[in-house]
């Protein structure tokens, strides 16, 4: 299968988060994942719009933003202008999930919703005509380093079903603890864009790990 891998920075070194975003994108990893946490809807801090800026020049890999923040409404705007290509909000942290990406859209930006592992597929179904992509949780939102929830590939088989009902062109997304070990597993279950923080960053070599999971 033809993955998208979305290297995620949070497990970068946040000193030289220009370099490590050139890194991944020059090693052939087409997305960049960027994981902003609110300290509220997940119990981490990380970082916000003026970072995701800040680096906006450093690659041309495509910008994968993962808002992990309550009420996100109020800050897209912010993310669109910092450079943000794709925006995927938590079905959890919103008021109102579906008028969230139908904004994001609106503004000509891609959508996608999110869900945490214990939340039940079928809530996405109502997405499938309005977003770009379908992100799976396959840990506990808020940390790098976690190891794979097994559980989570019946919500990613759930996910590719309502995709291919939908007929539309969807990504589907997988996020936390994925290694080169359970990559065939999630691809096998429909995964199609690859997000990978520790196996990326903290690998002894980058571009090799890069090129591991795009199977170079
Ligand atoms: C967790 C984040 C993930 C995390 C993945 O809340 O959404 O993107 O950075 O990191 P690893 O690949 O180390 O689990
Ligand atoms: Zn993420």
């Amino acid at each position: 299968m033809n993955i998208k891998l979305s290297p995620s920075v949070l497990a970068a070194d946040f000193s030289r988060l220009g370099e490590a975003a050139a890194d991944v994108y020059d090693a052939g990893a087409e997305y960049l994942h960027l994981d902003v946490m609110d300290g509220d809807f997940v119990p981490n801090i990380s970082f916000g719009a003026p970072v995701i800026k800040a680096i906006r020049g450093c690659s041309e890999a495509v910008f994968d933003v993962h808002l992990m923040i309550r009420d996100p409404i109020r800050y897209i705007d912010d993310f669109i202008d910092a450079g943000a290509d794709i925006i995927t909000v938590h079905y959890e942290s919103c008021f109102n999930p579906l008028f969230v990406v139908k904004y994001i859209k609106q503004k000509g930006v891609k959508s996608g919703i999110t869900i945490k592992p214990d939340t039940k597929p079928d809530v996405l179904a109502k997405f499938t005509d309005f977003v770009d992509q379908i992100l799976i949780m396959t840990v506990e939102p808020g940390f790098g380093g976690q190891s794979f929830i097994p559980s989570t590939l019946d919500n990613i088989r759930a996910a590719r079903r309502l995709i291919e009902a939908s007929g539309r062109d969807i990504d589907l997304e997988v996020d936390g603890g994925i290694t080169l070990s359970n990559l065939k597993t999630v691809t096998d279950a429909g995964a199609n864009v690859i997000v990978a923080g520790s196996a990326v960053f903290k690998a002894p070599d980058i571009a090799e790990a890069v090129w591991a999971f795009k199977g170079i």
